[in-house]
């Protein structure tokens, strides 16, 4: 087995697997509320950004991977009415139930079944749409599951990554000193976890960059690949079109 990363350190592969598990075991509780502050509500903009590219129909099949509190899942629903089908699914138990009582608390009953982005239990060209939100990134194997993304999607389908990206060089000092200073101390008070936020900030750094994770897709099979920077990218969406 490789050795690959958690964050800045060097692990094997089981090991970052394990600890992609604990951060996400630990932080579930105050997962949303994190989100709102960390991003200062930003990331519900980036997420409706997502939603209104989609452009999905009546009707529509819809995978939300690493779908964790359900945003995504909540308004993919909302498009794709009675006739259409969106499956919440992420690999976390603690953060896919939260996520599952509280579509429960809105009325909305999803199919939600936990498994693993690199080797998806649904057939070949199964969904007219997959998402992925903010999850790519803590994926050992980033290639695999974007196979995996690619193989369940109907051709012609899309594949949405919404994910941290490289930020424009004007913010990069200021954004720098956002995630290594801020971001970890407003983990500490608010969710006890300073460790898991620093992780967050570290990952971001390892992740590729736009160009290079647009290169990662069309060599996973997408034919057309769209990148959207968002907040000066700060956060990328990338549209992958299954030809
Ligand atoms: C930052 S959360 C994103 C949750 C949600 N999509 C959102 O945007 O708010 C990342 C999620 O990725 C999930 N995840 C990590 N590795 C995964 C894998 N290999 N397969 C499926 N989900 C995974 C985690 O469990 C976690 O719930």
């Amino acid at each position: 087995m490789s050795d690959t990363h958690f964050g800045f350190q060097t692990v094997g592969e089981t090991q970052k697997a394990q600890r992609v598990r604990g951060v996400f075991d630990s932080v579930a509780a105050k997962y949303d509320v994190m989100n709102d502050l960390m991003s200062l509500g930003l990331h519900r903009l980036w997420k409706a950004y997502t939603v209104t590219v989609a452009n999905l129909r009546e009707g529509d099949r819809v995978l939300d991977i690493a779908g964790g509190t359900g945003d995504l899942a909540r308004a993919f629903a909302k498009k794709v009415g009675a006739r259409g089908t969106v499956l919440h699914t992420d690999i976390n138990e603690a953060m896919l139930s939260r996520g599952r009582d509280r579509l429960l608390d809105e009325g909305l009953v999803l199919p939600t079944v936990i498994c693993d982005a690199e080797g998806l239990p649904f057939p070949t060209a199964s969904f007219d749409v997959v998402s992925v939100a903010f999850g790519l990134r803590n994926m050992t194997h980033k290639e695999r599951a974007l196979a995996e993304m690619n193989r369940v999607l109907r051709p012609g389908g899309r594949l949405l990554v919404l994910e941290f990206s490289k930020v424009a060089p004007p913010l990069e000092k200021a954004y720098d000193w956002y995630s290594f200073n801020v971001l970890p101390r407003i983990g500490g008070w608010v969710a006890g976890d300073a460790d898991s936020y620093r992780y967050l900030a570290e990952s971001i750094r390892m992740h590729p960059g736009q160009a290079e994770l647009k290169a990662m897709m069309k060599s996973a099979g997408f034919g057309h690949v769209d990148v959207h920077n968002l907040t000066g990218g700060v956060v990328a969406l990338h549209v992958g079109i299954k030809c």
